[in-house]
């Protein structure tokens, strides 16, 4: 029998990353001008490096407690409950956002219950859900990509149980309006829906202060990331703070699974949250406006208020496929648009890049734009 046979069912369910094919492809290209990976371009900042190192040094190398290190939790949750005064406001350090993400849906869905986001969505989204036998629901958003809270709400039937918020959204950069989180927050609260909101973009608000559906309502589940503010995306951290009955679930779970966030990491994550990232995001305004202006009168697109992604539509006529592969042609990496949703129209661009690189794809894009 061969090995293939013993695959399970949810292994196959769940699809190879766009985002990868993309990567091979532009492996074979020399000097790609490389506007496809959803990271920051910075290198970890300095003080956020020795603590790193420093805890290794010092032997903190061992397991941590599986909610995270004391040191770490309790200066997150202080400032969490300052920002949501709820008195039922509970803290797990997790192994990234995503680590937090998938607790949170191994924790509430069965399988057959459903999970409403908005479409355009993050690729990992409808697998996750599918890991968990839940069947993932994608509410379309085009072509603005505000989240209309009246269509997520039509989506939802008797076996939703998670509506997942992504805002500033990847890929689109949207960012919802603080109507729709209060109109989302009533709806779930009322219908006993999980309210999830992906916040791992929160640091990279441009014209407008991060919000929350949390400053609405207690029983929202927040989720939350250092490896986009901090540009550690491979470190691995990341926090999940919502109703202590949720977070003690998924703890639990933790403890079955990831056991604890990597423990060197947790210590530097310490350091991170005294790190001031307000000249890295007005840096990354200015080559939102740069990208934006340069794509000006070329190309369809919505300016995004937050995260590092424009995405724009492709000119008529092509597939996002198709217009991704004639990029590669001109040696310029970006992702197609159906990674992220059930339309292939547009495609997405990664400007965390150096303005040399964003000079040379600008140019490439308006040539291909014709
Ligand atoms: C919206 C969103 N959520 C979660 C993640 C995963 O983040 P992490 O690397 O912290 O697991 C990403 C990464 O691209 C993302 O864009």
């Amino acid at each position: 029998m061969p090995l293939s046979d013993l695959i399970a069912d949810r292994a196959h369910a769940v699809e190879i990353s766009g985002i990868r094919k993309v990567f091979e492809l532009g492996r074979s290209l020399k000097d790609p001008i490389n506007l496809s990976i959803g990271q920051p371009h910075f290198d970890v900042p300095e003080p956020i490096q020795a603590a790193a190192i420093d805890a290794i040094r010092s032997r903190k190398n061992g397991y941590t407690v599986t909610q995270g290190i004391a040191e770490l939790r309790e200066r997150l949750l202080a400032d969490v409950r300052k920002q949501y005064p709820h008195p039922d406001r509970e803290l797990l350090v997790t192994s990234g956002t995503s680590g937090g993400l998938m607790l949170a849906v191994m924790a509430v869905v069965n399988p057959g219950d459903e999970v409403v986001a908005a479409d355009p969505y993050f690729v990992m989204y409808p697998n996750m859900v599918k890991l968990a036998g839940g069947t993932f629901v994608g509410v379309d958003t085009y072509p603005t990509f505000q989240t209309d809270p009246e269509k997520l709400i039509a989506a939802c039937t008797p076996r939703t149980k998670m509506i997942l918020l992504c805002s500033p959204s990847n890929p689109t950069g949207a960012v919802m309006s603080v109507e729709a989180m209060k109109r989302l927050t009533e709806f779930a609260r009322a219908r006993n829906i999980l309210l999830v909101s992906d916040e791992i973009y929160k640091a990279f608000h441009y014209d407008t202060a991060a919000r929350s559906p949390a400053e609405f309502d207690d029983g929202v589940l927040v989720i939350e990331g250092f490896g986009k503010t901090y540009g550690m995306t491979g470190w691995r951290l990341g926090y999940a703070h919502g109703p202590g009955a949720i977070i003690e679930q998924m703890t639990k779970l933790q403890q079955s699974t990831f056991v604890c966030a990597p423990s060197i990491v947790q210590w530097a994550g310490l350091a991170a949250v005294e790190y001031d990232v307000t000249g890295i995001v007005a840096d990354y305004k200015r080559k939102r406006d740069l990208l934006a202006a340069g794509m000006k009168g070329k190309y369809e697109f919505e300016l995004p208020g937050g995260a590092f992604y424009l995405f724009p539509k492709v000119p008529a006529g092509r597939t996002g496929t198709e217009f991704v592969t004639a990029a590669i042609d001109h040696n310029l990496l970006v992702i197609p648009g159906g990674v992220f949703s059930d339309r292939d129209t547009h495609f997405r661009i990664s400007y965390a890049a150096t303005d040399d690189t964003l000079h040379r794809g600008i140019e490439v894009l308006n040539k291909m734009a014709g």
